[in-house]
């Protein structure tokens, strides 16, 4: 007779529910293919009572002293979002002797270190594929099959929501609300929507990445970023013409012993593979000496992709049970590479203007532009009104500060009506 291993989720919303599902799918094999039988034991709920769509009831509880005080339970599957309680009962699993599975990028991203750390002192796994790039296995190829590298960037799109928001608005010209509620309607979006559009679900997964890729502290308040509210019809018109798509970006780069972290829309090429990554999709280019480029590409977000990279760990998990050799692969920051200052960061910027219409506005944009060192590549004017007149920029490669301070200047010109978008635009790693 197999041994059977006893897991418990926390949580059993889109992500838990999917988990559930597919573990039910697979349960005729595992024995074969694990050695051993998995099953869900008990599944933490908020509401008890709420019908849930084939998961039995019998198996859901409110209380979360149900699942720590049982010593069946080997493996926590926490799939409930957030920090609090999350963490605590993360902490709590652990201090139990519970191995964790986690897709909770809101923990890893700010408590990664010192969970990763408690983990490793009890001999017990902490696993968290999920967290980045939903079913794209990106973390644990950072952690092993690519260890043998010095891994120097780290960047692609992240976020479901926001690609999926993104590609709605250029392909088919919808409305952001009305794209943002199909997103959630499918599942992608976080429980708070802002979390997704503002770019902060993305600068999550990027702090974890450029933890895994540097061995370095990276965390989610380390990260520039900029979500993609103001991003209009016109901008993404702007774009197509001059030849690009605009895309929500995370981006890790180490350079010269500093790390580079920022998430914000970005103008790609539309040659470039990243622009046609459409939809939920998710894609993250790795760069490292020994392998050169490689990309990883598949579905970031929803229930069945997410719960493939929670159950790939559960799976490994279990196997590190039966082998007895739990606690192999973490979280390890023995490099401790400093951020890079903002303002250091070179890019290349978009820049939409509304001016005054009359002769010799566009010499005096040039000349604040040229008086703070930033090189101009491309400049169309765009459209008049009565008096109105619109002005695109693309710089060349410059120095954020530099962008920052003609910025500050443009704000106190009056000829300039206001600086519409401020868009960075892709440019090649230096
Ligand atoms: P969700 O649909 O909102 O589900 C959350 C589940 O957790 C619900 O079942 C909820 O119970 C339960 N829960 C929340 N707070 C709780 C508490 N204090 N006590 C007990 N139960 C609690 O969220 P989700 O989309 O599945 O996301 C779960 C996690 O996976 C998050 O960390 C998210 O960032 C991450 N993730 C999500 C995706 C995705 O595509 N959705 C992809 C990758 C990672 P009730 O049902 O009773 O309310
Ligand atoms: N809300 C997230 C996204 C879920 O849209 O990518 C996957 O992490």
């Amino acid at each position: 007779m197999a041994r059977t291993i006893h897991a418990a989720l926390l949580g059993a919303g889109t992500v838990g529910g999917g988990v559930y599902r597919l573990l039910e799918r697979r349960e005729g094999e595992m024995v074969n293919k694990l050695g051993a039988a998995l099953e869900i034991k008990t599944i933490l709920v908020r509401d008890a009572k709420k019908p849930r769509a084939g998961i039995p009831p019998e198996k859901l509880t409110e209380r979360f002293e149900d699942i720590l005080s049982d010593p069946e339970i080997d493996i926590v599957i926490e799939l409930m979002g957030g920090i609090d309680p999350a963490k605590r009962y993360v902490e709590e699993a652990l201090a139990a002797g519970k191995h964790v599975v986690t897709a909770n990028k809101d923990l890893l991203a700010e408590h990664g270190f010192e969970l990763a750390e408690t983990a490793a002192a009890r001999g017990l796994d902490l696993r968290f594929e999920a967290s980045v790039a939903g079913g794209i296995p990106i973390l644990t190829p950072l952690m092993t099959c690519l260890e043998g590298n010095d891994i120097t960037e780290v960047m692609g799109i992240v976020n479901g929501t926001t690609n999926f928001i993104l590609t709605r608005m250029t392909n088919e010209g919808t409305d952001f609300a009305d794209a943002l509620r199909e997103a959630q309607a499918l599942g992608f979006a976080e429980a708070d929507p802002t979390a997704d559009v503002e770019g902060l679900d993305a600068a999550r997964k990027v702090a974890i990445l450029a933890s895994l890729a540097f061995h370095s502290h990276v965390t989610f308040s380390d990260v520039p970023t900029v979500g993609i509210t103001k991003i209009t019809a016109k901008d993404i018109g702007y774009a197509r013409e001059m030849g690009y798509v605009i895309k929500l970006i995370g981006i890790a780069r180490s350079t010269n012993g500093e790390i580079e972290v920022g998430v914000s829309p970005m103008m790609i090429p539309k040659r470039h593979p990243l622009a046609s990554v459409n939809d939920s999709f998710n894609a993250v280019f790795v760069h490292g000496d020994a392998l050169d480029d490689a990309m990883f590409q598949g579905r970031g977000a929803g229930a069945f992709p997410t719960a493939s990279a929670v159950v790939g760990d559960l799976i490994a998990v279990s196997r590190d049970i039966l082998a007895g050799c739990n606690g192999r692969v973490r979280l390890n920051p023995y490099r401790g590479l400093p951020l890079q200052s903002r303002g250091n960061a070179a890019h290349r910027f978009y820049l939409r203007l509304r001016v005054e219409d009359r002769p010799g506005i566009l010499a005096s944009v040039a000349g604040v532009l040229g008086n703070n060192d930033v090189g101009i590549s491309q400049v169309i004017q765009k459209q008049r009104t009565e008096d109105d007149a619109e002005i695109v920029v693309i710089t060349d490669r410059v120095q954020t500060r530099h962008m920052e301070d003609a910025l500050t200047i443009f704000g106190s010109m009056s000829v300039i009506r206001d600086v519409s978008s401020v868009i960075r635009v892709y440019s090649e790693k230096p």
